[in-house]
């Protein structure tokens, strides 16, 4: 997402250039990478997918199944392997297949989840309490990354406002911040210095409250793998992908508008909102299409991306009165 490109051409995902000082930053990374052990990340594409496969051998997680959700898409799933291999978790690398060679080093346990600022049930909840918190469901989401690719995601959870119920936020709570946890010595991303550590996203209060937010701890059946957010994380479908944050440890209610990590590195691309929205350009690239995982053969043609990601009819009404445009 942070790749620049002066002009947009429709053969070429401008996420798919990569900008001189990147580049250059990326060589950095790949020889401390290099230091560290992590050869794979130096070795071609080809070779890299391979030593990608044994981590969705141990793929073979615990079960985690939910009844089925009225809240599901229709669409046909993305195959379970590239969910679990096409990634985005810039805290193991910023190519698309590192989170799944090196996030299964992410320690899932113990973990807890902070709940801090404009609530009354204060405190840390262990992941086991806040896996019995609410009766889990299985979620078909669409999901679409700013960068223009999207997936189809069986995700097991339950809604956010279950938790939000819970922990009773006071009345000044107008806001939700949630951070993902910093493991310095398992994330070997947090030495590139692409974005703020540690990750930080948000929703207005309407938007954490809206049935669809997901808090997340499976998909396909299974427990998250690390490199999909393992233990827990977020899942907002109407969102371009980047708000849907990954192994979250605390949540934080807030008066003001959170600073989020994406909207602190590039305030003109990536706003607050961050809506799905076809009419919407990203300054750099069209939103209008999108390629779906999993289906893009080189005749394939790309698919129309959808108002709010094809969640217009219950979200809508969150942005009554909003000029979409300013709010991006
Ligand atoms: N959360 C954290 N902590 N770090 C990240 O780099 N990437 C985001 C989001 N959550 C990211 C993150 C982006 S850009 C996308 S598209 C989705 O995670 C990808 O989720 P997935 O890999 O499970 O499909």
């Amino acid at each position: 997402m942070l790749i620049k490109k002066p002009t947009y051409h429709d053969d070429i995902l401008p996420s798919e250039i990569t900008p001189r000082d990147l580049y250059r930053r990326r060589r950095e990374f790949l020889k401390q990478a290099a230091a560290l052990g992590l050869a794979g990340t130096m070795l071609p594409q080809s070779v890299r997918a391979q030593t990608a496969a044994p981590v969705i051998e141990q793929g073979k997680l615990a079960k985690l199944a939910g009844r089925a959700s009225p809240l599901s898409a229709k669409d046909k799933l993305t195959p379970h392997k590239d969910v679990v291999t096409y990634n985005n978790y810039y805290e193991f690398g910023t190519d698309k297949h590192q989170p799944a060679q090196y996030a299964h080093r992410l320690r899932s346990r113990p973990w807890s989840v902070a709940i801090e600022g404009e609530v009354k049930n204060k405190g840390p909840i262990d992941i086991e309490d806040l896996l019995k918190l609410a009766p889990m469901e299985e979620r078909i989401y669409r999901m679409r990354c700013v960068e223009g690719w999207s997936m189809v995601i069986p995700w097991v959870g339950y809604s956010f406002a279950e938790l939000v119920k819970r922990v009773q936020p006071t009345a000044r709570a107008k806001y939700v911040a949630f951070t993902t946890a910093l493991q310095p010595d398992t994330m070997i991303g947090l030495r590139l210095p692409v974005l703020e550590w540690p990750y930080v996203e948000g929703l207005r209060m309407d938007e954490a409250m809206h049935p669809l937010t997901l808090l997340c701890f499976g998909l396909y059946g299974e427990v998250l793998p690390g490199q999909n957010g393992a233990p827990v994380r977020l899942v907002v479908p109407w969102k371009y992908g980047f708000k849907s944050i990954k192994s979250i440890d605390k949540i934080t209610f807030m008066e003001s508008m959170p600073k989020t990590s994406w909207n602190v590195s590039a305030a003109h691309e990536y706003g607050f909102y961050s809506n799905v929205n076809p009419a919407v350009d990203h300054p750099r690239w069209s939103q209008a299409t999108e390629r779906r995982i999993g289906e893009d053969g080189f005749f394939t043609p790309k698919r129309k991306t959808l108002m709010f990601n094809g969640y217009a009819e219950q979200v809508a009404g969150l942005y009554k009165g909003m000029d979409l445009k300013k709010f991006y």
